[in-house]
């Protein structure tokens, strides 16, 4: 058994190591990003759980995640752009970058898939932090 333990330990080491720098990383919980988020730049601006130019996607699905038309919204969002929302640094069109209707509404309907129980927990009441 101890035998092993030397030649596993570097991999194991590069497996934790691996998903960090890998820009089709998962996020935290297990969580893949599709491939059209990838394909379309989304990553470049956002992560499922990490805050980049952009908010992370989590976030995001917590925020929106009980909204009655929050799919289409954040479609309409994705297509479009916004600013203001979470801050002051606007996400430009992508439909300019050829996201099609079709997929940024299948990139919405992901997003909030990924609301997470700890947000669901969250007191709505906590005041919106994020809001500035
Ligand atoms: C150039 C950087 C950039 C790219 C590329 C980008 N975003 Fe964003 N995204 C942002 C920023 C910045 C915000 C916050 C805008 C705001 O405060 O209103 C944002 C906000 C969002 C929101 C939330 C809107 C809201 O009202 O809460 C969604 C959903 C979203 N992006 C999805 C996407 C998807 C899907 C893609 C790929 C097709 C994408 N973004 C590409 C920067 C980007």
């Amino acid at each position: 058994m101890s035998l092993l333990a030397p030649a596993f330990s570097p991999l194991a080491l590069l497996l934790i190591a691996l998903p960090a720098g890998a820009q089709t990383g998962s996020g935290g919980a297990g969580q893949q990003l599709p491939t059209l988020a990838t394909s379309k730049g989304c990553v470049a601006c956002h992560d499922i759980d990490a805050r980049k130019v952009g908010p992370s996607f989590r976030e995001i699905a917590g925020r929106h995640g009980g909204q009655k038309d929050a799919a289409n919204m954040l479609t309409g969002k994705i297509l479009n752009g916004s600013v203001g929302a979470w801050g002051p640094v606007a996400m430009p069109p992508n439909k300019a970058m050829g996201v099609t209707d079709a997929e940024a509404k299948q990139l919405a309907t992901w997003i909030l898939t990924l609301k997470s129980p700890a947000d669901a927990s969250r007191k709505p009441s906590g005041g919106n932090r994020d809001a500035r």
